[in-house]
């Protein structure tokens, strides 16, 4: 991959996307070894910098770079001179004079991103802008979808649930579309913006007719932090009207999977016993996290696509996965 960083799915190609799904199969495999660690990344220095909240791509993203051999630092504003009002840019440059390599970084503020880029050095990896986009969350629910069906162009996918302050709605349609998917997006109008209609993408405040015929039901979480009151009339009555269940998709056509990128608001955009059914890929999407996160970490630095089975197989050949 040419490029130094990832802010975005809208930016990125098919054949862009398609490469790091591929890269990811191959740092899966690393994954169920007793010796889940390779030496791709060794000597890089990777900082992990969440000015909000995260709980799976904290996490992931520090798996990811340890099992590449990276020194993986975490930044937590709480703890750092951010809580004295020390600005983003300072933050990042005196980061930057400790000679880093890439930021992962997640910002409450759309395009922090990208601000960064043009006052570091370092490779930067969105986490997740404010309701821009949160491009690896898309690229391992790609991967989920991809490896569970398969074949992406005409794929049916749904998404429900709060389109509007959604950046995993958005690196989903943008991934999804650029693929060939056939993208609805369902909830109360409120929520449902219409800037997606230009690329195709069906918009339905009916649930029932949004998931009728869907391969794929992506359920979002409603973000009360974002709102400021008047988006829907109670969470009661979001769960009647939009709520995924059993009995809604026990009235659908054919085998339908369901995802949630998480957290989730249990009871309110989803049953319970969806979640955790047999239709669910909730565990399989955090777990698909950590691959596709070392594929992009991996690819980002410089290394090539088709070098990423060579790094896995010399490690495996090793007796006990002992990389030093
Ligand atoms: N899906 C997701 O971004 O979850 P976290 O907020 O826990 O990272």
């Amino acid at each position: 991959m040419e490029r130094k960083h990832l802010l975005g799915l809208e930016e990125l190609d098919a054949d862009e996307i398609l490469s790091i799904l591929e890269s990811s199969r191959v740092f899966k495999e690393v994954l169920d070894r007793p010796v889940k660690k390779v030496p791709a990344l060794r000597n890089r220095t990777i900082v992990n910098l969440f000015y909000e909240a995260s709980t799976r791509t904290r996490i992931s993203f520090e798996l990811a770079e340890k099992r590449l051999s990276a020194d993986a630092v975490n930044f937590s504003t709480t703890t750092s001179s951010v809580s004295k009002g020390e600005t983003l840019r300072d933050t990042v440059r005196t980061l930057e004079a400790m000679e880093i390599d890439m930021v992962v970084i997640r910002h409450g503020i759309s395009g922090a991103p990208h601000f960064l880029t043009r006052h570091l050095n370092a490779s930067v990896i969105n986490a997740g802008d404010g309701m821009h986009e949160h491009p690896t969350q898309g690229l391992l629910d790609l991967y989920t979808m991809g490896e569970k069906i398969g074949e992406f162009r005409g794929l049916k996918v749904t998404i429900v649930g709060d389109i509007l302050h959604s950046r995993v709605a958005r690196s989903n349609i943008w991934g999804l579309t650029h693929l060939g998917a056939d993208v609805t997006i369902c909830g109360p109008g409120t929520l449902l913006p219409r800037e997606f209609e230009s690329l195709g993408v069906r918009r339905v405040t009916d649930i029932d007719d949004a998931i009728h015929g869907a391969q794929v039901v992506m359920v979002l979480r409603l973000q009360f932090e974002r709102m400021e009151g008047g988006f829907i009339p109670t969470t009661r009555e979001y769960f009647r009207l939009f709520g995924i269940t059993r009995e809604r998709l026990r009235r659908c056509p054919g085998d339908v999977i369901v995802m949630h990128p998480g957290p989730i608001n249990r009871g309110v955009e989803i049953e319970p016993e969806v979640a955790d059914g047999p239709q669910s890929l909730i565990l399989d999407q955090v777990k698909n996290g950590v691959a596709v996160r070392m594929a992009v970490l991996y690819l980002l630095s410089g290394r090539r696509a088709d070098g990423a089975r060579g790094v896995v197989e010399q490690v495996g050949a090793q007796a006990g996965g002992d990389i030093g």
